[in-house]
């Protein structure tokens, strides 16, 4: 199917649609062989698109989308005992993985790409990615255990099939609601890293059950517009502020 010349640039990472048409606009960009000048120009597949004398097509193109995890769903490839995963959701033609994981009975925002540059970057406890989670847990935490939690509590992990201890860095911490019948409260947590099971034994640490969880963002990526069960592609200019390691702040809005 024949498309737009910026378009295509653009779903190749090449740069935005819009400066997409400023490299066509400033004849960097040629179509089997012949510079292209006009902004209408379509392409068909097997045409060959060159920027800089570079073609396009010589790298995969990247894609990038942003999930509401819904519960009862694992965060695996693929599942021996036959669950549903989160690439059945994602049903996309390039093979796109998660970026990091969520329980089976975690809910909230999954990021999945097939850039692995990105990914590993993003998973590295060094990029201070800010991953904020809610959690419904049994029993009201007193200020001590917050404390506890800002400080930096000891939990128990699992790495490579193995339980081992580590020590949580400095979480933020509050709480948000407390239902005093049900004797329940509602927590959230600010942490960089992501161990196994993280939260659910950060709250354990200081003697809280988790008996939900959600995460409500990560980075600047929030579960606006998603329920669970769907997702989206996110936006060039989301990557870049991924890239760029941009939190959300809450004094400039979205980021
Ligand atoms: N921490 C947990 O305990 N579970 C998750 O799914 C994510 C963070």
């Amino acid at each position: 199917m024949a498309e737009r010349l910026q378009k295509v640039m653009a779903q190749a990472g090449v740069a935005s649609r819009r400066a997409s048409e400023q490299l066509i606009l400033d004849g960097k960009v040629t179509v089997n062989g012949k510079t292209v000048r006009e902004l209408g120009t379509k392409v068909e597949p097997s045409d060959k698109i060159e920027v800089s004398g570079e073609p396009i097509d010589s790298r995969e193109k990247l894609v990038y989308f942003l999930l509401n995890k819904p519960r009862g769903v694992v965060t695996t490839t693929n599942d021996d005992k036959g669950r549903q995963t989160v690439m059945d959701i994602v049903d996309e033609p390039e093979r796109v993985y998660p970026v990091g994981r969520l329980d089976y009975d975690t809910t909230g925002v999954l990021l999945l790409t097939n850039d692995g540059d990105l990914a590993n970057r993003l998973m590295h406890p060094s990029y201070r990615i800010d991953k904020v989670y809610v959690a419904k847990v049994k029993g009201i935490p007193t200020n001590e255990q917050l404390e506890q939690l800002r400080h930096g509590v000891t939990v128990r992990t699992k790495q490579n099939g193995r339980y081992t201890t580590f020590k949580a860095a400095p979480a933020r911490a509050e709480i948000t609601s407390t239902n005093t019948k049900n004797h329940t409260a509602i927590v959230k947590l600010t942490i960089h890293e992501g161990k196994y099971h993280q939260v659910k034994e950060m709250m354990k640490a200081v003697g809280h059950e988790v008996l939900k969880l959600t995460r409500e963002r990560y980075g600047m990526l929030d579960l606006a517009g998603l329920t669970p069960g769907e997702y989206r592609p996110l936006r060039y200019e989301e990557v870049q502020a991924l890239k760029a390691g941009k939190q959300y702040r809450k004094s400039a809005g979205r980021w």
